[in-house]
This record gives structure tokens, sequence and C-alpha cells, in this order.
């Protein structure tokens, strides 16, 4: 089984950015601890960041073929990125959303997701452990 974790713009600076929205955790640490639960369950994970939608969106194509299942968070592509939905809606695998913060009690421009609807579900507002539950959640899916 095999999981891709897709990351957006801005989210390399986790750790160092808006601490008080986003928490000190970086985003290595999140990849270090999605590596430790994605080995105990005997699933490879393939962990990606960038700041370009383009990127973003070769790399939701790269997972159409080797992915059972996908977590992302699109950072703010989430609020605008039609390019990055379709890329989403092309895959015939789950796909959870995450945000680290409660991006419903934020400025209202995020209370919008075009992405959210291609997903099959979401997290948000629970910082970094955030995805955990969600590789936990897809895990869990996967094997039913
Ligand atoms: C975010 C929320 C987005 O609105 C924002 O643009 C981000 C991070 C989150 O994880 O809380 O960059 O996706």
């Amino acid at each position: 089984m095999r999981i891709h974790v897709i990351n957006g713009p801005n989210l390399n600076l986790l750790g160092m950015r808006e601490t008080a929205i986003y928490g000190s955790v970086t985003l290595d640490a999140i990849e270090k601890e999605l590596r430790c639960v994605a080995q105990q369950a005997g699933v490879e994970l393939v962990f990606f960041q960038s700041n370009g939608e383009g990127e973003l969106v070769d790399a939701v194509q790269r997972a159409r073929c080797d992915a059972d299942g996908v977590i992302v968070n699109p950072a703010a592509y989430t609020h605008s990125s039609i390019a990055l939905r379709d890329a989403l809606a092309a895959l015939d695998v789950p796909i959870i959303e995450v945000h680290l913060s409660n991006v419903h009690a934020r400025e209202s421009f995020r209370r919008l997701s075009v992405t959210a609807p291609v997903c099959s579900g979401g997290i948000w507002g629970l910082g970094a452990p955030g995805y955990t539950l969600a590789l936990r959640a897809l895990i869990d899916r996967l094997r039913q």
C-alpha cells in the first residue's frame, strides 16, 4: 500500500511562519512522524511539498498511477486552484484534505475550499496531529 502526502505553498515554512496559527512543528517533523506511523503499518509513504501550482498538479498526476490514497494540504491553493481541483478529481483513490488551522474560523476567503468537494473527507484545525489522524483514517479505510 502506498500513500502520497502532497503539501502546497509556504508549508515549507511551518514552525517559522505565523506560529500562533500554524504551530511550531516543522514540515520535516510532520514527515518524520508520518513515516513512523506508515512504517509501523507496513505502508509506503511518498511525501512532497511545492510552492508551485503546476508542480502540485504534476504531483497529483503522479499519484494517479502510483498511490492507493492521498493526503493533501493544498494550502492557499485550496481557495483558488481549479487546476489542482481538476487534478484531484481525476484520481480514483480516496483523498483526505488536511488543514492545520481552523480555516472556518479565519478570514472569510478561507471558508471556501474548491478542492474539498473532490476529496473523500477532511480534517482542519487540529494542527500537525491532523496529518497523523488523516494517515490512520486512510490506512483503516484502505484495509476495509
Ligand atoms: C492552510 C490554510 C490555508 O488557508 C493557508 O493558505 C495555508 C495553510 C492550513 O494548513 O491551515 O497556507 O492550508
